[in-house]
């Protein structure tokens, strides 16, 4: 892809309306080639809306979606065959075994010669030894695990994956976040919804911030917790201080001090500001500026 290739999605003030309920209020964004984008929000933002609505579930109240470059309200089949999709809720496949809904999903693709494929994504996703077993016989995270080889089956372009590690164990959760990171290394764009944000800030390069609708930040990581988080110093004293007072201080108790600092200040920098005698200084602690801290913060602040 070069850069002049239209996005794999880009997304224009999108806007959902269930009834009189706005679900989805003028959305705008973009996912570049090769970049995993995280949309993050407290439950009902309207992540799985947005989901949802790329791949034509549900229909925009208004605004418009571009795959590929290519609206998909217009005719965008090819556009469409480009995309994978893991949805929320799980799908169940009654009696069929792992494997032969697999083989069933690339036979609805019109596939040939899938075998050494499938043989690859079964043992990737850990699902070898499940291959002949019931689907209805799966753990939850074995059937997630499922949907995953069954949304990369055609080799998409860009996989829409909501919730991808939601109720799966830890193991299985960092198994997955090293082949997620690996599909990236495949040129293959992610927009992915998550309520953890380690999962998020090891995977995403930018997050998008939903809350009721809105999409109140879009941006990497860094920025968004240099421009919304702050590091917190604390530091106990030899001696109990006068009353100090100073832009950084945001507490004083006894010997101790607490600082909020930029994030990206460093420990020489902070001591020079505060100008308290290192033999003053007993004790220090660091708690780091946060993803978690920044979005907290962000889904804080009062509409505008
Ligand atoms: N089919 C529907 N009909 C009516 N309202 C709906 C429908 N689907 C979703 N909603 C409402 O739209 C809002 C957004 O829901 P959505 O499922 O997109 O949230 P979400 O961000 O994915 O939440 P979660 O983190 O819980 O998955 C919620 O208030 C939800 O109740
Ligand atoms: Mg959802």
């Amino acid at each position: 892809m070069n850069r002049s290739s239209p996005p794999p999605l880009f997304i224009d003030c999108l806007t959902k309306k269930y009834g009189s309920f706005l679900a989805v209020d003028k959305v705008s964004f973009k996912v570049t080639p090769g970049e995993i984008l995280g949309l993050l929000g407290p439950n009902g933002a309207g992540k799985t809306t947005i989901i949802s609505t790329i791949m034509t579930l549900q229909k925009p109240t208004s605004g418009s979606i571009y795959l590929f470059g290519s609206n998909i309200n217009k005719k965008c089949t090819k556009s469409k065959a480009l995309i994978g999709f893991i949805p929320q809720e799980l799908v169940t496949h009654g009696f069929f075994n792992v494997e032969q809904v697999l083989y069933f999903q690339a036979h609805l693709y019109g596939i040939q010669n899938i075998h050494p494929y499938i043989h690859y994504l079964l043992k990737k996703l850990s699902l070898w030894h499940y291959r002949k077993r019931s689907v209805h016989e799966l753990s939850g995270g074995m059937k997630k695990r499922l949907m995953i080889a069954k949304a990369l089956i055609h080799r998409p372009k860009l996989l829409l994956l909501d919730e991808p590690t939601a109720g799966v164990d830890i193991e299985l959760r960092h198994s997955l976040w090293d082949f997620i990171s690996d599909l990236k290394k495949e040129n293959i764009s992610i927009l992915l919804t998550t309520h953890y944000i380690e999962e998020a800030e090891k995977l995403c390069s930018r997050i998008g911030i939903l809350k009721d609708g809105k999409l109140k930040r879009i941006d990497k990581v860094k920025n968004l917790i240099k421009n919304h988080s702050w590091k917190e110093i604390s530091l106990i004293l030899k001696d109990i201080p006068p009353k100090i007072s100073h832009p950084l201080l945001i507490h004083q108790k006894g010997n101790q001090l607490d600082f909020r600092v930029p994030p990206d200040m460093v420990i020489q920098e902070f001591l020079r500001k505060i100008s308290i005698p290192y033999a003053q200084i007993i004790d220090l602690f660091i708690k780091r500026a946060t993803l978690e801290k920044a979005m907290k913060n962000i889904l804080k602040e009062q509409d505008s």
